[in-house]
């Protein structure tokens, strides 16, 4: 076993955490509703860059929530075996195919845990989303952060799916693609797209991040959903990542 460092007598708890980890710079999210408003003496503002309902919750949703704490009393089924089979008939895929998480940022971390470890890489665009370079840190792989698209070309600070592939080395086990992108509100043609996982080395997996899939009906999203059955990495057949918010709205990231 090799020599670990020395720890002071009055060393913080956070200083035994992983280096990866102590490197980690957290993820900032908006100031909460109330108090921006109250800042900004402004009312009934809805977050944007936060998956939240500004309808409120579903009452389907609270009155299922409002069932299940008669149950509280004992585990819940931790492999969500009847959401997955509704999920499967919903998505025409097989129970096994997916993966539960609480949120798909939760899946996004399991994804980095699984295939990731130091001495390996994932690749990501430079203004995609702000978790992928945290759960990558956090396993103390490599980030490879790949230049966004300029100005004036039409997806500019989008995926530049050209320079992602020619990123790819021999260490990487992940490529995150967010279809559309958050922040940046762009996307990848199908086309494109499928040229793309068409050309990844089958020792990566291209993680098909569609958290905004339902949100986007107004422009030519490919669903990757449809490209399981005949997808060029067999890999890929057998991972759907799905997520669920409490809220009970589907973000998909399939790999
Ligand atoms: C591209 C993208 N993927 C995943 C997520 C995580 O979403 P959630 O954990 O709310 O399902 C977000 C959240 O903003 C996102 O923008």
């Amino acid at each position: 076993m090799s020599r670990l460092p020395a720890i002071a007598a009055n060393a913080s708890p956070g200083a035994l955490a992983t280096p990866a980890v102590q490197g980690l710079a957290p993820y900032l999210p908006g100031k909460p509703v109330d108090e921006l408003e109250r800042e900004l003496g402004i009312r009934n503002i809805i977050k944007l860059a936060s998956n939240e309902n500004p309808f409120g919750a579903s009452p389907k949703a609270i009155a299922a929530a409002r069932d299940s704490l008669a149950s509280c009393g004992t585990y819940p089924d931790g492999s969500g075996h009847h959401l997955k089979q509704k999920l499967a008939a919903l998505h025409g895929v097989s129970a096994p195919q997916i993966t539960l998480g609480n949120g798909s940022n939760d899946v996004l971390v399991l994804l980095a845990e699984a295939f990731l470890a130091p001495g390996l890489e994932a690749v990501y665009s430079q203004y995609a989303f702000a978790v992928y370079p945290i759960a990558v840190q956090a396993t103390g792989a490599t980030c490879r952060s790949v230049a966004a698209l300029q100005s004036p070309q039409p997806m500019a600070l989008g995926h530049d799916l050209v320079a992602m592939q020619a990123a790819i080395s021999a260490q990487t086990r992940l490529v995150f693609v967010a279809n559309p992108n958050n922040p940046t509100g762009t996307y990848v043609e199908p086309a494109e797209l499928l040229q793309f996982v068409r050309a990844v080395p089958r020792h990566a997996l291209v993680v098909l991040d569609e958290a905004y899939f339902e949100y986007s009906r107004s422009i030519p999203l490919q669903n990757g959903i449809e490209w399981l059955a005949d997808c060029p990495n067999p890999g890929d057949r057998q991972n759907i990542r799905q997520g669920l918010r409490p809220g009970g709205t589907p973000h998909r990231l399939r790999s």
